[in-house]
């Protein structure tokens, strides 16, 4: 009885319609999958993992920058007439296998994954029929990368995206456009208006994640596009790019640039996009070890940014054989076994009244329904017999009537020795046994 009225309602609800203006369109409530999130993997792959070399920029650093490590890499080891289409060949995807990496995404705590559809080279990495001959069906791994890994993503059980960059370097339509200072729409209407309609019609995703949106908004038509998104798909996503000044402005969340961490608890739903690689979202061979995050930051910033209202991209960048970089795998599978004890403390959370405390500045918050998660990412030095007292000064007795249980998760779950005054909460620590595994950063349940 219950199953069949909550179907007519949904049948007889309305159909969201929105004008193709942001004070209708943002006026949309985000689709909480979203929000539940909070872990999205972003994948950089395409012709560049070819060179695979300084950046995924490498034909703009090589062609307009003239940047002098790309120009001596050229000059070493291909002949002068090599141009960058001539990699494309060579972006073979051998080893790809959609359903291994859609597994060690999920087993990694992700809940969705962002694919680089277009990146500014104009190459896809489906069968766009209008890039003809620059595509990964005709050119390359000679099938479709985007359609693959969305099956194989979706049948994990995670949600799956793409990235589009709206702008191509040299497209020479685009060019066109931008010296008639976007008064033509040429590129604009038959390129990228026809490539978002064709991505969503074919895969659904369930994000659309724009970027370079060099031009103004009624050039993109974005409002247009996202009127007809928004109708058609109610539970796809969009960020913040779709034209000079929408950043952190309009969309479903906001980006505000790369690797953006506010601090404090920020008003709109958030994303922070940042490479595991501290300098490239492509692959690149010459990379150091000591430019890839460590576990310990990478937790850190998942912390931080889902306390003040955000999730996170993780972006790694994938070989153009299809392997992904077996430190990057390490560091996923690191995050997967802090995920398996402490996963409840941020899927499905939401900020709490602190975004982190005052007495001990290190502790940072989420909260679900009567319960606050303190995150603590250090350990304090053994070496007394005492067992060691953390107070937590925002969690008082002026905010919450009372606190029934502390546990530390991942250990056997005993309910610790606190207690709870004007002055905050404060808790007796356990001594941790040698095996604890999830040492990175510990969780408290704190239940009120
Ligand atoms: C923008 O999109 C609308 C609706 O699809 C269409 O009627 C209009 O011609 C488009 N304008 C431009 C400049 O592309
Ligand atoms: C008690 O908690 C509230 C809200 O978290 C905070 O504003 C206040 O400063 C706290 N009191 C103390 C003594 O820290």
């Amino acid at each position: 009885m219950l199953i069949i009225s909550l179907v007519v309602i949904a049948v007889l609800s309305p159909v969201s319609t929105f004008d193709p203006s942001w004070g209708s369109l943002d006026n949309r409530p985000l689709p909480e999958w979203y929000d539940d999130a909070k872990v999205g993997i972003l994948i950089h792959w395409g012709v560049y993992s070819v060179p695979a070399y300084v950046s995924e920029w490498f034909w703009w650093l090589w062609e307009v920058r003239e940047n002098p490590k790309v120009t001596k890499f050229m000059r070493a080891h291909y002949p002068p007439f090599w141009t960058y289409a001539d990699f494309a060949r060579d972006f073979t995807a051998e080893f790809f296998e959609p359903n291994e990496w859609a597994k060690m995404f999920r087993d990694s705590g992700a809940k969705y994954v962002v694919m680089t559809a277009k990146h500014h080279d104009g190459y896809t990495l489906w069968p766009s029929m209008y890039s003809h001959n620059w595509n990964a069906l005709e050119v390359g791994p000679k099938r479709d990368l985007v359609g693959d890994l969305a099956f194989a993503v979706r049948s994990y059980g995670l949600k799956f995206g793409v990235y589009y960059s709206l702008y191509e370097w040299y497209n020479p339509q685009w060019l066109e456009d931008k010296k008639n200072n976007f008064g033509t729409f040429y590129y604009s209407q038959c390129k990228v208006q026809a490539e978002l309609h064709d991505l969503v019609s074919r895969y659904s995703p369930d994000i659309i994640w724009s970027d370079g949106d060099l031009a103004p908004e009624t050039y993109w038509n974005s409002t247009n596009f996202l009127a007809w998104l928004y109708k058609e798909k109610a539970n796809t996503v969009v960020n913040d790019r779709w034209g000079s000044g929408t950043l952190c402005k309009h969309g479903d969340f906001f980006t505000c640039g790369n690797g953006f961490t506010p601090g404090i608890e920020f008003p709109h739903k958030f994303e922070n996009v940042f490479s595991l690689d501290d300098s490239s979202f492509g692959y690149r061979r010459e990379l150091d070890p000591v430019n890839v995050m460590s576990i310990e930051n990478l937790l850190e910033k998942i912390v931080t940014t889902v306390a003040c209202n955000g999730n996170v991209l993780i972006n790694i960048g994938a070989r153009s054989d299809g392997v992904i970089p077996l430190i990057f795998q390490e560091r996923l599978e690191q995050m997967g076994q802090w995920f398996k004890t402490n996963a409840e403390a941020i899927h499905g959370t939401r900020p709490w009244m602190n975004v982190r405390d005052t007495v001990s500045p290190e502790i940072w918050f989420t909260q679900k329904t009567s319960v606050i998660y303190a995150f603590m990412r250090t350990w304090p030095e053994s070496g007394t017999d005492e067992p060691y007292r953390l107070t937590i000064g925002t969690v008082n007795s002026s905010v919450v009537p009372q606190v029934s249980k502390v546990v530390l998760l991942n250990t056997p779950l005993v309910n610790l020795k606190h207690t709870l005054s004007a002055l905050g909460l404060t808790i007796e620590l356990p001594k941790l046994s040698p095996d604890y595994s999830a040492r990175w950063v510990w969780v408290l349940r704190i239940q009120c």
